[in-house]
């Protein structure tokens, strides 16, 4: 009988995590300080990050251990499986053969708790009581606050105030794990007041909730920083979904011809897809496409060069495909890719033409992602849909010519706590944005000239 799900044994999750840095067909450009723009030292993350996710941050070496502590929280959920979409496939009519690797199935819900499990350990070993971090609609947040419930860290989460508001449930699940929630901005720092005093019912942004969280992290001596994506270390730990995928595909006995996957900033696609650019730059064929947002092109119609990762200017400036760091996204239902830019791992590789990026509008992914449930079952986050459009795409395409391709997808995560974005969608009132072109060339001319 041909196999639905290709399951791994506890045996054989990854024990090391994959390290892209030493097989990039360049190195990467070095972030720069966002005052001085000269080269950030390790002296200057180390307020924000613990010491050994800063070395991560820089690290050469092709394969970095995963602690035997973060490996046991792993078991909870990983190896994740792998699925044949065998009744999406015939829902279609293709010869293609369609995969989809399932992290949906960790406690939060989604791949982001394969970095926040090993933030939350290192921090933990160097001493650090309590974590701070911001969150758009609540994924990321809620990932964080697992990993510091299970390593016995507190957790600050500032919730963008309108996610805050009408999204309050993965606002419950975070509390549940014991993190302490605020609607951003919040009267607690000065980014926050600022903000508040010029406009009281500020709705609140990623951007404003990022400098509230590292304002409390360098002001608080036991308070340390953390992201859910774009650095290089979020991405190394991601790896361990590709390095599962690798042995999965194996054991199935075959060797992809596309990859697929969403990006907000770039870390389950990395994580999923990096293994398999190595054998690309060896030689093997294997097409990789990123999927984003029409409303936020980042890839698709943004330049390639130095930028701020935030609104307020104080992180890190990096190059990376960006639409201006006072891009302000349109109000998508994907709240987790609407980011200004992408990791720039990521981005270094799409400007080499070793990975392909796709936008879509949001109509068309919901009616990807309502295809998926009624034939697959399992309701996809609305980020994870725009790579199920993308997988169809090429499923239909497989119809049409004949072709026999193996198409993987990455499914970064369940929509359940996105039901509002469903009905919205079956009711008829979604509407689909994509940004004007003049929007995107005011963002830019405020982008340092660099490099
Ligand atoms: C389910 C899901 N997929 C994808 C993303 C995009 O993030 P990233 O590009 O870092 O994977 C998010 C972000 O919140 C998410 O929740």
């Amino acid at each position: 009988m041909e196999q639905t799900k290709i399951i791994l044994s506890e045996k054989e999750i990854p024990q090391a995590w994959y390290n892209i840095q030493p097989d990039l067909p360049e190195p990467l450009a070095p972030p720069l300080h966002p005052k001085t723009f000269k080269p950030l030292g390790p002296e200057d993350l180390a307020p924000l990050f613990p010491m050994e996710l800063i070395k991560q941050e820089v690290s050469q070496e092709r394969w970095i251990d995963i602690p035997d502590e973060v490996l046991d929280v792993y078991k909870m959920w990983r190896p994740t499986p792998l699925h044949r979409a065998y009744r999406l496939e015939k829902a279609l009519n293709t010869p293609a053969r369609i995969y989809y690797k399932n992290e949906s199935i960790s406690p939060p819900g989604s791949h982001k708790p394969n970095t926040a499990v090993a933030q939350a350990y290192y921090n933990k070993k160097e001493g650090v009581k309590r974590i701070a971090t911001e969150t758009g609609a609540g994924q990321w947040g809620s990932a964080l606050a697992f990993g510091c419930n299970i390593f016995g860290l507190k957790c600050t989460v500032y919730m963008v105030k309108v996610s805050y508001q009408q999204k309050p449930y993965r606002r419950v699940l975070m509390e549940t794990w014991g993190a302490e929630v605020h609607p951003s901005p919040t009267n607690s720092t000065n980014a926050g007041r600022s903000i508040l005093e010029k406009d009281p019912k500020c709705p609140g942004s990623l951007g404003i909730a990022i400098s509230e969280a590292v304002e409390d992290a360098v002001t608080h001596d036991d308070t340390k920083y953390s992201l859910g994506s774009v650095l290089n270390h979020v991405l190394l730990h991601q790896t361990v979904v590709g390095l599962e995928l690798k042995k999965q595909l194996k054991l199935a006995e075959e060797k992809p011809d596309i990859l697929i996957g969403c990006v907000g900033g770039g870390s389950n696609f990395a994580g999923f897809c990096f293994p398999f650019v190595k054998d690309k730059l060896q030689g093997k064929k294997i097409q990789i496409i990123a999927c984003e947002p029409e409303a936020c092109p980042t890839l698709t119609r943004g330049p390639y060069r130095y930028d701020f990762g935030d609104t307020a200017c104080t992180a890190p400036v990096v190059k990376m495909f960006t639409l201006g760091h006072s891009f302000i996204p349109p109000p998508i239902h994907s709240g987790g890719l609407r980011y200004h830019g992408d990791a720039p791992l990521m981005c270094l590789l799409v400007n080499k033409g070793i990975i392909e990026a796709r936008a879509y509008h949001q109509n068309p992914v919901f009616e990807a992602a309502v295809l998926f449930a009624r034939t697959e079952g399992i309701l996809p986050a609305p980020e994870t849909a725009h790579c199920i459009k993308a997988g169809i795409d090429e499923a239909k395409k497989c119809k049409e010519t004949g072709e026999e391709k193996c198409i993987v997808i990455a499914f970064s995560g369940h929509g359940h706590f996105d039901l509002a974005a469903y009905d919205a969608y079956l009711g008829k009132k979604l509407e689909d944005y994509a940004y004007p072109e003049e929007k995107i060339k005011e963002a830019l001319a405020a982008i340092p000239a660099i490099g």
